[in-house]
């Protein structure tokens, strides 16, 4: 028995699976979709299979002939689920499971016509990474496991789906009341990148292998702020090669989304909060986008590697907004991402296993585990190998790597032999096992030096002692730089502070969430009642994690706003993902624990 994958029961000594055919009924009435799998099969083979699955209530199992196939469904095991072992006759090319999911299934939340913008028609969406594919299908849901998929998706008639995969029409000889799609995924990704998401949806083109989704009464918004996407496209293929995925769609989803984006290979998953009014938030685009090439090309082989997509990716990121928007902004943003960076590092500690780039998860949920470390230490890792190679060089070097790597998942060990082949010696000189192998921040992370970014941190320490910023001045700081500024004040504030901060620059109204969110957790944190009612609306709207961590936390600071959060919770509950319920539910726990 060989499992290499400390999330799955893959085991590599068994049969695998290379496609998944999905036959889908979406029950919006019961919250479950209901239908079956057949998982093909690389080889003809037989013997025992290991399947993850999650919450999954199995009716049938069979081969390609028809033949009923034994199996047993272990006990759960709190973080992987249930093994469904299936005992396969020798010759099986495929077996089919039907099988019905659970309303408790962490990929999927369900939305009732109320919770839309359009209050017409319920809503439903997938969120398959890290490790919840096997909620929505029993599967070898490890990212070692690839596979293409053809699905078969049967809705209510007012209802339109969208899938990762191409749309490959729909079927015509459906009863009245339903009508059913099919898609197509002819290239083989990982089961975490497997995605549905079914509507009141309309699409707007913005370029010929580009279109957005959203319900109606967002895609005009949604059309604006994802205008120059196209652009994004071919300056990333400057950079990486090759978009190697046809076409690449966005869809916007219900602000409960727990995430910013989801790179869902041809539609990419985002939240409503990115779209600002005036494309401040794209950078979410650009790293969606980039995972392109960095995770949904080359993959992380487990949760364990999983700096190799999110540290390239965001490195990438940061490269395709260089190009892009000149790189005066750039380290603007590295700044950004440091405050990210030091706030992951305080939470887990310096010494913390979890600070590894390489980590090791055995017993450890990868949701509970999730923090900017791998983003951003991973990307300063990446940007230090730049530096060490030149930009040229480095660039090529990218190149390869994609080539060589492309529709596989691989380990960080796998890379830095692939990087001892490539460039010689780099490694060792940019102290790559302390980067990956060891905790905190190694001494020769990158600096990003900038006089714009020394003049917002010194505006910012100054209003701590007392003084104002020029109001000529600040009405030209662009988003980032208000947002800095933010990031870099106190936080906790008198009200004579924040009165002067909300005249100069109305933020409780801003559209720009990022600048929104620093700002009222400031006022959170200093118990500024004037904002409580604002608060309380985007806690009760949004569901995007990075949000709800930091407002809950500075609610917490005091025992009146604690008294807040906790009735601004049993308020919003019923309305949050699972994921975000759980973010919320640790950071209360907090609470608690320094009360006593
Ligand atoms: N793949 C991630 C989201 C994710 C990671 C979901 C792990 C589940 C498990 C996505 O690409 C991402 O990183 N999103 C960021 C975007 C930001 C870094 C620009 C987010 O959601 O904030
Ligand atoms: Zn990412």
């Amino acid at each position: 028995m060989t499992r290499l994958d400390p999330h799955s029961y893959y085991d590599t000594d068994q049969p695998r699976t290379c496609h998944l055919y999905l036959e889908w009924y979406i029950d919006f009435g019961r919250h479950r979709i209901e239908g079956s799998v057949t998982l093909d099969l690389e080889h003809p083979s037989g013997g025992a299979m290991d399947l993850d699955s999650k919450g999954i209530a199995v009716r049938s199992v069979y081969v390609q002939n028809g033949k009923a196939v034994p199996y047993d469904l272990a006990e759960e095991e709190p973080i992987l689920g249930r093994r469904l072992r299936l005992h396969l006759p020798d010759g099986t090319t495929s077996v089919t499971i039907s099988y019905i999911t659970s309303p408790e299934a962490v990929a999927l939340q369900w939305f009732e016509p109320e919770m839309t913008l359009g209050k017409r028609q319920p809503f439903m969406y997938s969120q398959c990474q890290a490790i919840h594919a096997r909620t929505l299908v029993p599967c070898q849901d490890t990212p070692r496991v690839r596979v293409s998929y053809s699905a078969v998706v049967t809705v209510p008639e007012e209802i339109t789906p969208v899938m990762s995969a191409g749309p490959e029409g729909r079927r015509q000889d459906m009863p009245p009341g339903v009508r059913t799609f099919l898609f197509e995924m002819p290239q083989p990704i990982p089961p975490y990148l497997l995605a549905i998401a079914a509507g009141d949806l309309t699409s707007q083109d913005l370029s010929p292998r580009s279109r957005v989704w959203a319900e109606p009464e967002m895609i005009e918004r949604a059309a604006f702020e994802f205008g120059e996407v196209e652009q994004m496209i071919q300056t990333a293929e400057r950079l990486f090669g090759p978009y190697e995925w046809d076409r690449y769609d966005m869809l916007v989803l219900p602000p409960a989304f727990p995430f910013g984006g989801m790179e869902n290979p041809r539609m990419t998953f985002l939240t409503p909060t990115v779209i600002a009014g005036d494309r401040s938030l794209v950078d979410v685009i650009a790293h969606e986008l980039a995972h392109s090439w960095t995770g949904n090309l080359v993959t992380n082989a487990s949760m364990d590697h999983f700096w190799l997509n999110e540290g390239f990716t965001t490195w990438a990121e940061r490269r395709i907004l260089d190009a892009l928007h000149g790189e005066e902004t750039s380290a603007l943003r590295w700044a950004i991402g440091q405050k990210a960076l030091d706030e992951s590092v305080a939470r887990f500690g310096a010494d913390s296993p979890l600070t590894k780039l390489r980590t090791d998860l055995r017993g450890v949920d990868p949701d509970d585990a999730f923090s900017s470390i791998p983003y951003e230490k991973g990307a300063r890792f990446v940007c230090v190998l730049e530096r060490h190679a030149g930009r040229e060089e480095f660039d090529q070097f990218m190149r390869r790597y994609i080539k060589a790597f492309r529709f596989t998942s691989i380990t960080s060990e796998e890379f830095l032999d692939f990087l001892e082949k490539e460039l010689p010696g780099a490694a060792a000189a940019v102290q790559a096992n302390a980067w990956l192998y060891e905790t905190g921040m190694p001494p020769n992370a990158p600096i990003f030096q900038s006089e714009r970014l020394d003049e917002l941190t010194a505006a910012a320490n100054a209003f701590a002692c007392g003084q104002r910023p020029d109001p000529q001045k600040i009405r030209t700081w662009k988003p980032n730089e208000l947002l800095i500024f933010l990031q870099h004040l106190p936080r906790e504030l008198d009200p004579e502070a924040l009165a002067w901060l909300e005249r100069s620059f109305s933020l409780t109204r801003k559209g720009n969430y990022e600048i929104l969110v620093e700002w009222l957790t400031i006022t959170a944190g200093s118990g500024y009642e004037p904002v409580f009612s604002r608060v309380r609306e985007v806690l009760l709207e949004v569901g995007r994690m990075k949000y709800l961590r930091p407002l809950y936390t500075a609610l917490g600071r005091h025992p009146h706003t604690r008294a807040l959060a906790g009735e601004i919770y049993a308020q919003g509950k019923a309305g949050y993902h699972t994921l975000s319920r759980r973010v919320i539910e640790s950071v209360m726990e907090k609470y608690d624990e320094e009360k006593q």
